[in-house]
């Protein structure tokens, strides 16, 4: 795939229901397998029953994704924030993002991240954050982890 041929997608939903870690993990081990086979990167955090999504691919791959995951009973008020192609992927696989401080095994699942667990990176004033980390942070700030 060429860079250019890179199709981004940034949405925020919210959960029906609060999710725990365990259907949490189950969400992330099938969003793994299938997005790998689709050749889809991306990143899934979730805080407070906010979701926020960033999937990244062949533009016709992540639209159908996309479609997938809107008609997804677990959430609602699916709302695309940005979408677009960018020069290369921002994110090598696929991985998810969450908190629970009580379940210390999720540090070794694949694919779990600990972008939601880290203090926050202050962006270099030289460089113009991308998207994808100015969605970052508003999720922190609107979601209720950063105050
Ligand atoms: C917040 C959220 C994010 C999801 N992200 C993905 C994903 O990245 N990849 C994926 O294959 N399924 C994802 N799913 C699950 C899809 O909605 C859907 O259940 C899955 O693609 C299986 O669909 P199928 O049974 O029609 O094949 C997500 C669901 C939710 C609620």
């Amino acid at each position: 795939m060429k860079p250019s041929d890179v199709f981004q997608l940034i949405y925020v939903s919210t959960a029906r229901l609060p999710l725990n870690t365990v259907e949490l993990k189950a969400l992330l081990a099938g969003s793994r397998v299938r997005n790998e086979a689709a050749g889809v990167t991306g990143i899934l955090l979730y805080h407070d029953s906010q979701f926020m999504q960033v999937v990244e691919g062949r533009e016709e791959t992540v639209r159908g994704l996309y479609a997938k995951i809107e008609k997804d009973p677990r959430h609602f008020a699916i709302t695309r924030v940005w979408e677009g192609h960018v020069p290369t992927r921002e994110f090598p696989g696929y991985a998810m993002a969450f908190r629970d401080e009580s379940d210390p095994t999720l540090l070794g699942l694949p694919g779990f991240s600990t972008l939601l667990n880290e203090r926050p990176s202050s962006p270099r004033t030289s460089e113009k954050p991308t998207p994808v980390a100015e969605f970052i942070r508003t999720f922190r700030r609107v979601s209720g982890i950063d105050q």
